[in-house]
């Protein structure tokens, strides 16, 4: 085991982890933060994107020791302390970006990252820049109008 310190939404976290512990089984078994899912434990689906540092990343393909003195931000961590959502969770809210909400919690880290650090300001450059985030429910098409209306706001 190796003792591993952390910023976790805000929080300094403390735990001890065994070497091989996926960050994202970290996240969800340790941290209990079960709005990360898991949808295919291969770096291909994008459901368990979180930020590390402010930059997306896939929980499943990094250790939870590669993540030791950084700042790891989930979905949960999102919104406002006052519980005010994001303006992301609210556009997936208002565009309807949206069905049975598996792949949502990825779809959206990956949206608040592609907004602030690339080009999003075409449906081209919003579905190149979401293509590591699978959705098997909505075409995608609601999903990014939602990042641009976001990207449009400034
Ligand atoms: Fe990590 Fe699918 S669970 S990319
Ligand atoms: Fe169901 Fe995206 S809303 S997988």
């Amino acid at each position: 085991m190796s003792t591993i310190t952390l910023k976790v939404n805000g929080k300094d976290v403390t735990r001890d982890v065994a070497p091989q512990t996926l960050l994202v089984e970290f996240i969800r078994e340790t941290l209990q933060l079960t709005g990360t899912h898991v949808g295919c434990d291969t770096a291909q689906c994008g459901a368990c994107t979180v930020h590390l540092n402010g930059r997306a990343v896939k929980s499943c393909n990094m250790l939870a020791v590669q993540a030791a003195g950084a700042e790891v931000t989930t979905i949960e961590g999102l919104a406002a302390a006052d519980g005010t959502l994001h303006p992301m969770q609210v556009a997936f809210n208002q565009c309807h970006g949206l069905q049975c909400g598996f792949c949502t919690p990825g779809m959206v880290m990956s949206a608040v990252d592609l907004v602030k650090h690339h080009q999003a300001d075409s449906d081209e450059s919003v579905r190149a820049g979401l293509e590591g985030n699978i959705c098997r429910c909505t075409g995608y098409q609601n999903i990014v109008k939602a990042v641009r209306s976001v990207a449009a706001q400034g």
